[in-house]
């Protein structure tokens, strides 16, 4: 089969982590029918080949201007496909598209016009943002994690940084590999504008953010941090929910517990 990502390995090996977490993504349940996305950043690995290849779609508009992504490429979940057929098929489920010189719009260039998801104005507003401020991070994944997407039900979780402590004193990991903490967007439309701004003001505190009754946005520098930083996160949140199954409410890590692994790690307060 022909594929964009024959003898270009630096390309392939991006988008075989995209397909691995994907398959994460599906054997954890929390990518029902055609829930979450993953976008990447992966025009480091595009040759002169690729700049030249012509659009194999219309040209479609993003609904926002984002000037940082002139020339930009990205592998993107296609809309309505499925965590688990990409995680065998990456090049069917999802495609590389090309960001026009208007930074307005963007066309298909292969494998196939596979349309990218619906949430691309959150997912492209955010690379925006990390080039912008000159950020290594390359991947931003969304998805909809069961226990944590159930906490973001009861309001006392949603007050800033409640959830955050919380999950980082069930396990000293969690600071450690989610150390920024996570940030809390309260309910807004799937796939809207509102959520994309909404999405990139949080990410100047937070790695992670939850989106209210829907599920989590993270960014880290490829696929597979970012999906870590997702599932230390939810491996607390049932933590806490064992705890409370077996009828008592966690202690959770002491403030001294806390500033000592803090300091051990060289973590951010
Ligand atoms: P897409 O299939 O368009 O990627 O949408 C899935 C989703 O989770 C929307 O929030
Ligand atoms: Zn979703």
């Amino acid at each position: 089969m022909n594929s964009i990502l024959n003898n270009r390995p630096e390309l392939a090996r991006e988008v075989n982590k995209v397909a691995e977490v994907a398959g994460y993504l599906w054997q954890k349940g929390w990518a029902e029918r055609n829930g979450g996305n993953i976008t990447v950043n992966v025009t480091e690995y595009v040759d002169d080949e690729i700049r030249q290849m012509p659009a194999i779609s219309e040209v479609f508009p993003i609904g926002l201007t984002l000037p940082h992504l002139k020339g930009c490429y990205f592998y993107c979940k296609g809309t309505n496909m499925r965590m688990r057929d990409l995680a065998r098929w990456p090049m069917d489920n999802g495609s590389i598209i090309r960001i026009l010189d208007d930074c307005a719009s963007y066309v298909i260039i292969a494998d196939h016009p596979v349309k990218p998801t619906s949430e691309l104005p959150s997912h492209l507003s955010v690379h925006n943002y990390l080039i912008g401020k000159g950020s290594p991070y390359k991947a931003s994944v969304h998805t909809h994690p069961i226990e944590l997407v159930a906490m973001s039900h009861a309001q006392k979780f949603l007050e800033k940084d409640v959830l955050t402590k919380l999950l980082w004193s069930m396990i000293p990991e969690t600071k450690a590999f989610c150390p920024r903490g996570l940030g809390i967007i309260p309910y807004k439309m799937a796939g809207s504008m509102d959520l994309a701004e909404a999405t990139i003001q949080e990410l100047g505190d937070y790695d992670v953010v939850m989106w209210e009754k829907h599920g989590v946005f993270a960014v880290d520098g490829d696929v597979m941090q970012a999906f870590d930083q997702i599932d230390v996160l939810n491996k607390s949140a049932l933590i806490y929910i064992a705890a409370k199954n077996m009828g008592f409410e966690p202690d959770g890590m002491s403030d001294e517990q806390m500033k000592e692994m803090t300091v051990a790690f060289n973590l951010p307060k």
